[in-house]
């Protein structure tokens, strides 16, 4: 039996979906267990680039069980989509099942998000995904989950109990009403097509670890976009940190065996909020690339170029506290061949003063970064396949991370593709 749950250190696309396709080799389930399909998960593998939003990495493993977990948001058209693309590329995806208690993400949550970005209220830059207002009307006791689309009887129940509510919204933010008929027509669609696949994610979860088997849950986004311990408000709207695995799934967290935290070996993040290792100019080129290599810094899911910065290890300190990581993947090594000196922020001044803490989103714009250099290995990575063929200076850079943290890195991508990895 084994318990692993893996989640992004930094802003997100950290190198997560890599990392699961590669180590769900030896897993018999793989779990999504939050966000929805603002997630983009790149995998690169013998059968071809895929950047997936909702459906767990592991699917391209024969055999091995996938399940988009009870605290996802799941748009159905889009999870429809993503299954009709997978099986016309030859891949088997009869093994993926949906939570029960997994929020629908509907199509007014979608407008509702569009509406209030360009409405410029917020000011967070969303995926436009709908992703918090799907929560919203989780937390508010509004929201219809995939067990409601194995019962028309109460759906229609709770559609006309919900439906006026959403649509002063949608009128109020300057959209339009959306018509019962509408919902009703896709609702009944998705049940057609998906109720096979829901079951009771508590038992399924929890008989799977009982009967000995491998777990891997995947987390979406990184720590620092937590929406409790991340930089609030400019966050998303569910706790992206391996606890929230046990809490959402249903299982004890006694019996997680193994915390994996993945980054990327500079900083990269989308959307609006501090960010405070950024690189402006022609030099972020060098990390962003131009957007022709699947590994260019291009949001996977929107996208919108990503902004890009030095390693900052008071962030991969501070979500190596809040996960408590017992190993580290780092990925995109690769990406620093290059350079004749890497800068990587070792601490953090506010107002002049070293600070030891996180600070709130609002302080940590204005905090300046202490950097030390370290020269760059100027060697080709890629082709590497032993830690100890890396170059010196590479090995001292992972070390310089793993003397912040504590943890050890276990894994190290010098490539996208599933077998361009190092593991110790
Ligand atoms: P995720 O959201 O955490 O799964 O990450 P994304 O897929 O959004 O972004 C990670 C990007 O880095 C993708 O373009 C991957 O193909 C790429 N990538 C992941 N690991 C490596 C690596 O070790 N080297 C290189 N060059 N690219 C990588
Ligand atoms: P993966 O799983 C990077 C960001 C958005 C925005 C904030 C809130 O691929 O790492 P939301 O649409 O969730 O309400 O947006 O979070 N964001 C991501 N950034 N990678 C992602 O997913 C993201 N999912 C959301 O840009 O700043
Ligand atoms: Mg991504």
């Amino acid at each position: 039996m084994s318990v692993t749950i893996l989640v992004g250190a930094q802003f997100g696309d950290e190198g997560k979906g890599k990392i699961v396709d590669y180590i769900s080799s030896n897993a018999d389930m793989v779990i999504r267990f939050q966000g929805g399909d603002n997630a983009g998960h790149t995998v690169v593998n013998e059968r071809g680039a895929f950047k997936l939003h909702l459906i767990p990495c592991g699917v391209f493993k024969k055999g091995c069980k996938t399940l988009a977990g009870t605290g996802m948001v799941i748009n159905p058209d889009e999870l429809l989509k993503e299954i009709d693309d997978l099986t016309s590329n030859g891949i088997d995806v009869s093994n993926l099942y949906i939570s029960s208690r997994a929020i629908i993400l509907m199509p007014y949550h979608i407008e509702l998000d569009c509406l209030s970005e360009s409405s410029g209220r917020t000011g967070i830059g969303t995926t436009k995904r709908g992703i918090g207002y799907a929560y919203a009307d989780r937390a508010r006791r509004d929201a219809l989950r995939f067990e409601n689309l194995l019962d028309d009887e109460y759906r229609e129940i709770r559609l006309n109990r919900i439906l006026p509510t959403i649509n002063a919204e949608l009128v109020a933010k300057g959209g339009t009403a959306i018509s019962i008929d509408f919902l009703r027509e896709k609702l009944n669609y998705w049940a057609a097509r998906l109720s096979s696949r829901i079951v009771d994610a508590v038992s399924f979860v929890n008989d799977a670890i009982n009967a000995g088997e491998k777990l891997l849950f995947e987390g979406q986004l990184g720590a620092m976009k937590d929406i409790d311990l991340g930089i609030y408000p400019y966050v998303t709207s569910s706790n992206p940190t391996a606890a929230y695995a046990a809490v959402s799934s249903g299982f004890p967290i006694s019996k997680i065996t193994e915390i994996i935290g993945v980054l990327k070996a500079f900083s990269s993040a989308v959307g609006t909020g501090p960010f405070p290792t950024e690189i402006k100019g022609s030099e972020s080129y060098i990390f962003r690339g131009s957007g022709e290599n699947i590994d260019d810094e291009f949001g996977a899911r929107t996208g919108r170029a990503r902004q890009v910065g030095w390693l900052d290890l008071p962030v991969i300190k501070y979500a190596s506290v809040i996960n408590g990581f017992t190993s580290l993947a780092v990925c995109k090594i690769d990406k620093l061949d290059e350079f004749d000196e890497i800068k990587v922020c070792v601490k953090y001044k506010l107002d002049g003063k070293e600070i030891h803490h996180m600070p709130s989103a609002r302080e940590l714009e204005r905090v300046e970064p202490i950097y030390v250099s370290m020269p760059g290995w100027k060697t080709q990575t890629r082709g590497i396949r032993k830690y100890d063929d890396l170059p010196p200076n590479a090995k001292k850079y992972l070390e310089v991370i793993e003397n912040a943290t504590g943890v050890p890195v276990k894994y190290i991508g010098v490539g996208p593709a599933r077998d361009e990895i190092i593991t110790r």
